[in-house]
């Protein structure tokens, strides 16, 4: 049979027929159509199409250890955030604990990681101040793990990453700030709880100088990510949850150049005035406030063999 416009589809097909392994055969079968279904649609030019090629041999090229373009395609493309929906819609139901007859909490909305996460995040205190570089208006945040039954859970670790108030992560200013400031791993109290000492970060925009940097601005996009604190949440017996918490009042909160935003992970920083309540955290007046509770998931049971 000739390969034809007609019959390519169903010749490619055929090719991945007898793929042993039920699950990689749907996959490309699936890009398969999809890919087709796409390139009919577009039906690029010669020149076009070694242009795409190109632009994903750069995006390849511009990935390392450190630096990986790919994500941030995923990221910019809202396949990441899709990822992640597909999967909170897939895990709903195991959130219930059927424990006791309350209403079972929302587990907190996962999101992407991002660049800037480091393996070893620096172990700190209770009430430890992440900014190691000072001048600023302090902020406090107090949070508090608990379970979908809202039980607290004790010795979890939250590892807390953030830019500072000028929008740059420690390892975007070695000059000047320390490594490790912005960053923390803490562990909760019996009560579940935690709480540090830091600055209200600002948006920023998502590094820009590969491929991708090039096709927002082709395509008119900003780079932009309103101010947020990422944290990983690991407590024993559950599913470890990387999220974010967002300022409320952030430019860009409503446009996310990677759709991370849900409104469950909105808080509004607010300022606090109060002097006793200023003393109480070590902190000055004016400070500015937020709160957090993070409801993560029960490992799934295993099943009896
Ligand atoms: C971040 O928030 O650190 C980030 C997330 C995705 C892409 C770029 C940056
Ligand atoms: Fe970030």
């Amino acid at each position: 049979m000739n390969f034809t416009e007609e019959t390519a589809t169903d010749a490619v097909l055929a090719s991945f027929a007898g793929t042993p392994d039920p699950r990689l055969r749907q996959v490309v079968s699936a890009f398969v159509r999809h890919l087709h279904a796409f390139v009919r649609e577009v039906e690029p030019t010669i020149t076009e199409w070694e242009e795409a090629v190109q632009f994903l041999t750069a995006v390849g090229q511009r990935s390392d250890e450190t630096r990986q373009e790919f994500v941030l395609l995923s990221d910019v493309l809202g396949v990441s955030m899709l990822v992640e929906a597909i999967n909170a819609r897939l895990h709903t139901g195991e959130a219930a604990t059927g424990s006791d007859h309350r209403t079972p909490l929302d587990v907190t909305a996962s999101t992407v990681l991002g660049p800037f996460h480091v393996v070893e995040s620096p172990h700190r205190a209770l009430g430890d101040n992440i900014d190691l570089v000072g001048g600023h208006q302090p902020c406090v945040i107090t949070g508090e793990v608990v379970d979908p039954d809202g039980s607290p859970l004790a010795g979890a670790t939250v590892d807390v990453w953030q830019c500072d108030e000028d929008g740059f992560y420690d390892v975007q200013a070695p000059d000047t700030q320390p490594l490790g400031n912005g960053r923390g791993l803490f562990t909760t109290d019996d009560e579940g709880r935690f709480w540090f000492r830091t600055v209200v970060p600002r948006y920023y925009p998502i590094p820009t100088d590969g491929p991708v940097g090039k096709l927002l601005l082709a395509t008119e996009r900003h780079p932009y990510r309103p101010a947020h604190i990422h944290f990983i949440v690991d407590a024993p017996g559950h599913v470890p949850l990387t999220t974010h918490l967002f300022v409320a009042d952030s430019p860009y909160i409503d446009s996310d150049a990677v759709f991370a935003v849900n409104d469950a992970l909105v808080r509004e920083f607010v300022e606090v005035d109060d002097p006793e309540k200023a003393a109480g955290y070590g902190v000055t007046v004016p400070f500015r406030y937020a709160e957090a509770r993070l409801v993560v998931r029960p490992l799934p049971k295993a099943l009896p063999v």
